[in-house]
């Protein structure tokens, strides 16, 4: 993994860059030393939600759902279920095993029409689902559990029905534990020391991973090489730092906006998921670049043309994978000339290359301070390793811009207008 930062010289110099640097000097310590005091800091060490038990019981839940569903239902909000979206389709099609369920999510939105073409693409095939709640007093979730256990108990025996719904639940006094335990659901412990969004190395992410073939043992070994990186003060620890400290220092000196592009769609829910994170994480006292998604070729022609010319509050990290997902080659077209001869013989993947080269450039040059972070491939590993290491990215950029990176104080507002509306609350 690398991390290009030269192109952003020209609108943050050497100096600038220094002096923000030195005056976060004690943040950045207190990350360091892995000392901001939260009592959420459990997704740090890896293994203590990925030992070997829980894997071997996640593999083990993950074959027998792989064997006999057809649909496996994800019912989960927010980090509860952006993790494993994040992998699943980074990793799909080129390194999962196949021959496993559909993957569909619920639990996503309140809409009536959405979960009525979900009850049919389930339609009459055999499934699973697999309910992750961390407090499970958010309503989609709940709302969507009441309605699929009715679903799966119109469909199976009482105890049929029973095994196949896997909850993640906070283990102690949730409501979730408490139904699973009353009603004979397996279940799987969801940290009650890691926040959702850093949830993915557990339970809460690795189960639907599993269960959709990634192999999560790669996936925990990208993850894990980052994280020793970390704790032993590494390249990728400085690497992690320089970009929390120029993404702010840009904040600082008008930026409100960061971007991140990629051009490989397959990406895009890495992206939702790289949104959520820093979006919950940094947006707290009126500060923080909010963060949005550019998925190319496809939005330069819609938000390329802001990008290019519009207002210049925006900064831009391009997610580059080296190694083509897949190949493919434009033959010669022999029969009449349709203007693309010149394409003759190149692989989408080098003509990709160069949008992506071109896009820099102009972005660049345009008023955009762009920074590239370069992965190997989108295989188990590499994901593994780029999701670690934006925790640790998220970690400094919340730290240094001093708002607690592991709560999400303002999601909060919503819910409780929502809820005094429900009638919840006695006026
Ligand atoms: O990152 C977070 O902690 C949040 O986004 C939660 O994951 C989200 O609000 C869903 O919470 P819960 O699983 O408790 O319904």
């Amino acid at each position: 993994m690398e991390l290009d930062i030269g192109h952003v010289n020209q609108y943050l110099t050497k100096q600038e860059y220094r002096i923000y640097a030195d005056n976060h000097e004690d943040a950045l310590k207190l990350v360091d030393q892995n000392g901001f005091p939260s009592p959420l800091l459990g997704w740090v060490h890896t293994e203590k939600w990925a030992g070997e038990d829980l894997k071997n019981q996640i593999q083990e839940l993950a074959s027998e759902i792989r064997e006999r569903a057809e649909v496996f239902v994800v019912v989960g909000l927010g980090g509860s279920n952006q993790g494993a979206r994040a992998v699943i389709d980074a990793l799909t099609p080129q390194d999962v095993k196949g021959g496993g369920p559909e993957i569909l999510y619920a639990a996503l939105n309140l809409s009536a029409s959405y979960y009525q073409s979900l009850l049919q693409r389930i339609g009459d095939r055999s499934v699973y689902i697999n309910v992750i709640a961390k407090n499970f007093k958010t309503v989609e979730p709940g709302l969507t559990f009441r309605m699929l256990r009715r679903y799966m108990e119109s469909r199976y025996s009482k105890k049929e029905a029973a095994r196949r719904i896997i909850t993640t639940p906070t283990v102690g006094d949730k409501e979730l534990h408490r139904v699973s335990e009353e009603n004979g659901f397996r279940y799987l412990p969801f940290p009650d020391d890691v926040g959702g969004r850093y949830s993915v190395f557990t339970p809460v992410g690795l189960l639907p991973a599993a269960v959709a073939g990634v192999n999560i043992n790669m996936l925990l070994a990208g993850a894990k090489a980052v994280e020793e990186d970390y704790l032993s003060g590494g390249p990728l620890r400085e690497m992690a730092k320089s970009y929390a400290i120029t993404r702010n220092a840009l904040l600082e000196k008008g930026y409100g906006i960061e971007v991140l592009a990629f051009f490989e769609p397959q990406l895009e829910s890495f992206g939702r998921w790289w949104r959520q994170l820093f979006g919950e994480s940094e947006g707290k006292k009126y500060t923080g670049l909010f963060p949005a998604l550019c998925s190319y070729t496809e939005d330069l022609h819609s938000v390329g043309q802001y990008m290019q010319q519009g207002k210049r509050q925006v900064i831009e990290t391009f997610i580059h994978v080296k190694k083509a997902p897949a190949n493919l080659t434009i033959d010669s077209e022999t029969s009449s000339t349709d203007g693309f001869d010149y394409l003759d013989g190149k692989t989408f993947h080098a003509i990709n290359e160069c949008a992506y080269e071109a896009t820099v450039m102009a972005h660049s040059e345009g008023g955009i301070p762009c920074m590239i972070l370069e992965i190997e491939e989108l295989d188990a590993f590499h994901v593994g390793k780029l999701l670690y290491f934006y925790f640790i990215v998220c970690y400094y950029s919340a730290v240094i811009l001093g708002v607690d990176p592991f709560d999400q104080p303002g999601v909060e507002n919503y819910k409780t207008e929502m809820f005094r509306l429900l009638g919840l609350y006695e006026d």
